[in-house]
């Protein structure tokens, strides 16, 4: 699951790095999938609001989930929609179902990397339930605007995973932070 603090800091953009490096490198068979309901999310992006997909699965658990795949460009990487809004089940958020869709997911894909694209931790309650049904949390942290209080107060929504990987994004490089800065910092030419 790839999840960060607040809103922005580059959920999407690392779900979807993590997932075209593990295919394009030949390191197994990687399954993205949409799990931000919000209106520009991932599947928005790549124009897929009315493709069928997660919700759809949840509504009708006798869809076939290779119905709802859609390949990409890239050998070896599938996407999965957010799906049909207007088949959403009425409880908000990640309902009993939709972890029941998950695992499903996690059955059929056994072999694949699946890699889950959410909301923010501070926004929903989705990654604190997720929590418990992943293997590992990649926590994006936007350099220079999250705080550290916002971080620790997410890695306490999530701490029902144990394996938890903080990535910091977005880090704006200067001179000053270039290779060997610090090693001649000082010294004489
Ligand atoms: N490392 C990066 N380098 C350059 N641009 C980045 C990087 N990370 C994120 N961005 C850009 O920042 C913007 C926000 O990223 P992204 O949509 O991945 O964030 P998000 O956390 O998924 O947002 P949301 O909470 O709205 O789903 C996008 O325009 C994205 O291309
Ligand atoms: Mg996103």
């Amino acid at each position: 699951m790839v999840t960060s603090a607040k809103p922005g800091e580059g959920k999407s953009f690392t779900a979807l790095n993590i997932a075209a490096s593990i295919a394009q490198n030949g390191l197994g068979e990687v399954l993205l999938v949409d799990m931000d309901a919000k209106p520009k999310s991932l599947s928005a992006t790549m124009s897929l609001t009315d493709a069928p997909g997660l919700y759809n699965l949840v509504a009708n658990p006798t869809l076939r989930i290779e119905d709802t795949l859609v390949r990409t460009g890239i050998g070896g990487l599938s996407y999965l929609p957010i799906g049909s809004r207007d088949v959403t089940t009425s409880e908000p958020g990640v309902s009993r179902p939709v972890s029941a869709t998950i695992e499903r997911l996690r059955r059929r894909f056994a072999h694949h990397f699946i890699i889950l694209d959410c909301a923010p931790c501070l926004s929903t309650s989705d990654p604190s339930t997720l929590a418990a049904l992943v293997d590992q949390i990649v926590m994006v942290v936007e350099a220079e605007r999250t705080q550290r209080s916002e971080l620790e107060s997410s890695l306490e929504l999530l701490r029902a995973c144990p394996n938890i990987t903080l990535v910091l994004n977005k880090v704006r490089l200067t001179n000053s932070y270039t290779f060997g800065a610090y090693y001649y910092y000082g010294s004489k030419p």
